[in-house]
């Protein structure tokens, strides 16, 4: 006979899904949860840019309000929206994907990247990627019934997957890889020729590649490459894109999937009965990004890229290795030679010298011994942030 405790404790577990009780919440959110009961931190923390939106996209979507745009859109998203996208793909990549069929608009990346897992795996199926990678990765792997399987990188190959490791990891149960470069935690960009290879693993083993670009346009000195430009790959590839982190629209949750008719269809059915659609004001925000947007990144870019320089620069000084990232906004040191764990690290940093960092170990088991800087803020704040680094790291540094 069960005791009391266990009937209780039965009880309370039903109440929650087995999935949904696999996964954990965000090693993130974990520590701003701490970061918020403290005055006076400077944050590397928060993957977000410090601008905010563009005032010109900014005031579209106020005007459209005004005008009193306020009902939903077509589930897949505004016409006029899809058909600027399907424009911008085409300057920029020169892709074709039809505004009617292969573009959904989604809110944001992250919805993009659960409507990807739902609509291609079923039970079991296992999906390949990158450790450390994304917070959401392998969770929403998980919450759509599949097995993340990860493979290993670490700074002495610059944080790239190589597309060895994959296939020695492709079994009968394999349906997707999914990446996402210039990466989140590291800031790795990978080569085109690098990229192909994996394409080329991916073409010969008939497996999707789902490849997030949400930092595309953050790339610092090297192109990115649009993972659907590589030969004969494109039928095959699930393109996540976004608007939060090139215009500065994190809070406005408006992302797109750029996809063959089937895999859209899919999603779409998913995203209409969960979403109904995109948010309609981030949508006329969007359309105006796109037409209107580019030299406002292009400013931010080169904003983050003097950034970069200061913070990689004075990582390696004081004595935290940090291989050189060409994307995203993040720096990702070794913090071995203090011989912490990373969780040790940022936990003690933030209360000794307030300074907000995320552990890498939030990213899976090979961020352990690094830990994630953002640089998406001023400079006067990095270097402010360098200083009490260097004190902490010199109290600290292992004989
Ligand atoms: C790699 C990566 N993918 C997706 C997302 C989610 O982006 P969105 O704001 O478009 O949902 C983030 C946000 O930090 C990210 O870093």
């Amino acid at each position: 006979m069960s005791t009391n405790y266990q009937r209780q404790h039965r009880k309370h577990h039903n109440l929650t899904s087995q999935r949904v009780n696999q996964i954990s919440p965000s090693g993130i959110r974990k520590f701003f949860d701490l970061l918020a009961s403290i005055e006076g931190v400077i944050s590397l923390g928060v993957g977000e840019p410090d601008f905010t939106t563009p005032w010109h996209i900014r005031e579209a979507a106020i005007n459209s309000m005004e005008k009193g745009y306020t009902m939903y859109t077509s589930n897949s998203g505004m016409p006029e929206l899809r058909q600027e996208l399907s424009r911008y793909l085409k300057d920029n990549y020169n892709l074709s994907y039809s505004p009617d069929d292969e573009l959904l608009i989604t809110v944001g990346v992250s919805e993009g990247l659960d409507l990807a897992m739902r609509a291609i795996l079923d039970p079991g199926d296992e999906v390949i990627m990158p450790d450390p990678c994304y917070v959401a990765y392998d969770s929403c792997v998980i919450l759509a019934g599949g097995k993340p399987i990860m493979v290993p990188t670490n700074q002495e190959n610059n944080f790239e997957v190589s597309a060895a490791d994959i296939k020695a990891r492709i079994t009968d149960k394999t349906k997707t890889i999914l990446i996402g470069y210039p990466a989140n935690p590291t800031g790795a960009v990978m080569t085109r020729e690098k990229l192909s290879q994996i394409a080329e693993v991916a073409r010969r083993h008939n497996l999707l590649v789902i490849s997030d670009e949400i930092y595309a346009r953050l790339v610092y000195g090297v192109e990115h490459t649009c993972f659907a430009t590589l030969p004969r790959i494109k039928e095959n590839t699930i393109l996540l894109g976004g608007f939060s982190k090139a215009y500065a629209m994190t809070g406005w949750r408006i992302g797109y999937a750029a996809a063959n008719k089937e895999i859209i269809a899919s999603m779409t059915k998913i995203h209409q009965y969960t979403m109904m659609c995109a948010p309609t004001m981030a949508q006329v925000a969007a359309i105006e990004a796109l037409k209107l947007g580019e030299p406002s990144v292009l400013e931010m870019v080169e904003d983050y890229n003097r950034r970069r320089q200061v913070i990689v620069k004075g990582l390696n000084d004081i004595g935290l290795t940090c291989f050189e990232p060409r994307g995203a906004f993040y720096a990702f040191p070794s913090i071995k030679g203090t011989g912490m764990t990373s969780e040790e690290f940022a936990e003690r940093l933030l209360i000794e010298q307030k300074v907000a960092v995320v552990p890498g170990s939030a990213f899976g088991q090979c961020g352990e011994g690094y830990v994630r800087c953002c640089y998406a803020t001023s400079l006067a704040d990095i270097e402010e942030a360098l200083f009490r680094m260097k004190q902490f790291v010199d109290k600290h540094k292992m004989a």
